[in-house]
């Protein structure tokens, strides 16, 4: 297949989405060089402990290496708005910033949140279409408004390394509370990524935290395409129902029309706990893609318990984005 970017889980589809998953297992317990003189130039905007370090040693171990720039933090503050009068920090535009780093790398990856008060706004990912748009090589996502793609594949990597093929399993994605408002990114990615997988995905939140339409209408397209299903309930207890793979994640309210960014630290009954493991199927495994508030998110409990599989997943990011810088910049590609 061509891959020009990878952004969002529409630029693979089902079928790079089984391609990249199989290439990654396939690849584990060994290190080709692969990567040999390739440089990825990482631009952040945000913090990360995973994607940041799995990223790099993805390029160290395949024999390339990585430039990691941390925006406004000794890189300087990137504007994005097209036709900005430029006089606040923000001193350089990503119209010049992304077509110089094109010039010095092999591929961009970039990683920006979303506004959490703007569900079109984040839904229609402008940082990363003008890394799209500027950039002469291949753009990747390390989270965006919309989308943590390569999250939603480590994902479900992790899901098919302990069940098998992936189509009608049943799977949850829970809401939890928390301190403020997060993106949608994750719980968008681990909804089309599972849906491209052809899993029964049963999405679970209390009434107000809506994903974004448009998003629900993708997952629901590779669902139909992939032999699985998409429902979304606000009951909590029958989706977990004989469910064997529950990903709690926090979420902000739909902008329009929901209940306001205080209404993240209400309803408790939603942090995940044993009771919620209990009501599971007897091999049941839980994820989250971390970093987790314990006690807030997540119980200690559920997060000490052997059906918890949240450093599998972490280990997960390093397979799948290799498997995909394989795809987009490897030695053989
Ligand atoms: N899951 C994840 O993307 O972690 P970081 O924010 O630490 O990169």
């Amino acid at each position: 297949m061509t891959l020009r970017h990878f952004t969002h889980i529409r630029d693979l589809g089902p079928e790079g989405v089984e391609r990249i998953l199989s290439r990654a297992a396939a690849w584990k317990g060994s290190f080709p060089k692969h990567l040999v003189d390739r440089v990825l130039a990482m631009v952040f905007f945000n913090p990360s402990l995973r994607t940041r370090a799995s990223f790099e040693t993805v390029m160290i171990r395949g024999g390339g290496s990585a430039v990691v720039l941390e925006v406004g933090n000794g890189v300087w503050k990137l504007e994005d708005r097209l036709g900005a009068v430029m006089d606040g920090d923000r001193a350089e535009h990503v119209r010049e910033a992304v077509p110089v780093l094109a010039r010095y790398a092999d591929a961009l990856a970039v990683r920006t949140f979303a506004t959490c008060a703007d569900d079109a706004a984040d839904h229609a990912d402008p940082v990363i279409g003008a890394f799209r748009q500027y950039s002469t090589v291949p753009v990747i996502s390390m989270e965006s408004a919309r989308e943590h793609p390569c999250q939603g594949l480590a994902d479900l990597l992790t899901a098919r390394e302990l069940f098998g093929p992936t189509r009608g399993l049943p799977v949850t994605l829970a809401w939890a509370p928390h301190i403020k408002p997060l993106p949608k990114a994750v719980p968008n990615s681990f909804l089309l990524t599972a849906a491209a997988a052809g899993c029964e995905v049963r999405v679970a939140h209390p009434e107000g935290f809506e994903l974004m339409p448009e998003v629900l209408a993708e997952a629901r397209g590779y669902a139909q395409a992939a032999g699985g299903s998409v429902s979304v309930t606000h009951d909590l207890d029958s989706a977990l129902a004989g469910s064997r793979v529950l990903y709690a994640k926090s979420w902000g309210p739909a902008t329009a029309g929901g209940p306001g960014p205080e209404a993240v630290k209400a309803h408790p009954e939603w942090l995940t706990s044993t009771a919620h493991l209990a009501r599971m199927a007897p091999d049941a495994i839980f994820e989250h893609c971390l970093p987790v508030r314990r006690n807030v998110e997540v119980s200690d409990a559920v997060l000490d318990s052997p059906q918890c599989r949240v450093v599998d997943e972490a280990e997960n990011r390093f397979h799948v984005q290799r498997a995909l810088l394989d795809l987009l910049i490897g030695n053989g590609s």
